[in-house]
């Protein structure tokens, strides 16, 4: 009997148990939640032959863009290749090549033509959601997502992830209302999409709307934190509002707890809490020995060099706590993949994007805030090939107008004020900047 998922679409290797565990495991993934390596595992160690199983567990691990889950979705590619499947399980298995060894964009393209065929293969679409953001692909965050719609319905399991990921696509393309409105209706549809949450509270980011943001994200926690694996991220974002507001304590309560507290090792959740320290160093606030906590949990993955936006946030820990060895190390590293021949999607963002920031930061952190800006000014155009979303490369733009502030750069300052507080009209750092600039 051919086994099918619960979009109707074939299984192959699978009986009904792991078709069950599969769902199970979808569902997990589309909601962050749970542990859906560890769900598809089991289903894998039932039927080892299910070949579609492998494919989701490589595209979990290799998601994590670290050198070791890179490694692991290569070990599921092996365990894929040469089992029985069809022209769609195929092309999941040439997709995970690709992106195991590093070619994202040809990933892309397979999933793409995947997608094209099979509209309702919702593991495809939420895979290539996920390297549409880390690959800064706007256009396709939310068109390759509407693309798709045409096949689905409100009855079909997983639909309120499909309209999540749109949301947060919109949200990406500066369609903010709509994207409201489809943030709402993916949690309406499963209060647990934490994805859903993610995109309304970017919108509140990019709206400049952060009482509103605390509201949302405060008020909902007990539904997108609980067993979240991407909480953390939901929990800066909120810490994000309270920076906005100068609620000093409220953000190092949050990074002490719920971003830090745990003391994670994962690079998603390093990310976060560089960017949130680098952020308060900008601002010239003393953060004690946090830095140096941080440095310490990025190093493991100092030599990994497999994505670019890792090794940044990783180069800003080592740049706040001040310690050249590790800079240095960290800066080859950006080199090396700068020139890599093995890995040519992160080839093009270290080259075009993360060795120029990198640099740039340690000339911020060194003192030599002009350096910086003649580095930064005018990167932040294609800073978005690096990848990640408009709230994370902020970071850049704030570092550029402080660095121009501290390089006693009047007109830049001026210019730079102006276009923030244009974008961001109740933002008191953005006031303070304005004022600053047209006092002198
Ligand atoms: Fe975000």
């Amino acid at each position: 009997m051919t086994i099918q998922d619960a979009r109707g679409l074939v299984l192959s290797g699978a009986d009904a148990a792991t078709a069950e565990r599969f769902e199970t495991a979808l569902a997990e993934f589309q909601c962050y939640v749970g542990n859906p390596v560890g769900t598809i595992e089991a289903a894998l160690q039932a039927r080892p032959d299910f070949v579609l199983g492998h494919a989701l567990r490589g595209y979990l691990y290799g998601s994590s863009v670290e050198g070791p889950g890179l490694a692991e979705a290569r070990a599921s590619l092996a365990a894929a290749r040469g089992l029985p499947a069809t022209d769609r399980e195929r092309q999941h298995v040439a997709a995970l090549e690709a992106m195991a060894t590093g070619h994202f964009d040809d990933a892309e393209r397979q999933w793409e033509a995947l997608l094209v065929a099979y509209p309702r293969d919702v593991l495809a679409l939420q895979i290539a959601h996920l390297f549409d953001f880390l690959r800064g692909d706007a256009r396709n965050l939310r068109d390759r997502v509407a693309r798709r719609l045409h096949a689905w319905s409100k009855a079909d399991p997983g639909y309120h992830a499909v309209v999540g990921m749109h949301a947060f696509g919109l949200e990406e393309m500066g369609e903010y209302d709509r994207a409201e409105a489809r943030g709402r209706e993916a949690v309406a549809l499963n209060a647990r999409d934490g994805w859903g949450y993610h995109a309304v509270a970017h919108v509140l980011e990019m709206r400049n709307q952060p009482e509103e943001g605390v509201a949302w994200l405060a008020s909902s926690s007990d539904r997108w934190a609980p067993d979240s694996f991407f909480r953390v991220h939901n929990w800066w974002h909120l810490a994000l509002y309270h920076l906005e507001l100068d609620q000093l304590d409220n953000v190092l309560a949050l990074y002490d707890g719920p971003i830090r507290g745990e003391r994670s090792a994962v690079a998603l959740d390093l990310i976060d809490a560089s960017a949130m320290l680098w952020r308060l160093l900008l601002r010239g606030h003393d953060v004690g020995d946090r830095w140096r906590e941080l440095a310490d949990a990025w190093t493991g993955a100092i030599e990994d060099g497999v994505y670019a936006f890792n090794d940044v946030h990783a180069l800003m820990a080592f740049v706040g706590a001040g310690d050249r060895a590790r800079i240095e190390q960290q800066l080859a590293t950006l080199k090396r993949s700068a020139q890599s021949d093995t890995n040519p999607d992160n080839r093009a963002m270290a080259r075009g994007v993360g060795v120029p920031v990198g640099e740039a930061l340690i000339a911020f952190g060194q003192g030599r805030y002009a350096d910086a800006v003649d580095r930064l000014q005018h990167l932040r155009p294609i800073a978005h090939r690096f990848g990640g979303s408009h709230a994370q490369r902020d970071v850049l733009d704030l570092t550029l107008i402080e660095a121009a502030r501290r390089a006693g750069d009047r007109n830049l300052l001026a210019a730079l004020a102006s276009e923030r507080a244009v974008c961001r009209p109740r933002s008191p750092l953005a006031g303070r900047y304005l004022t600053q600039a047209l006092a002198a």
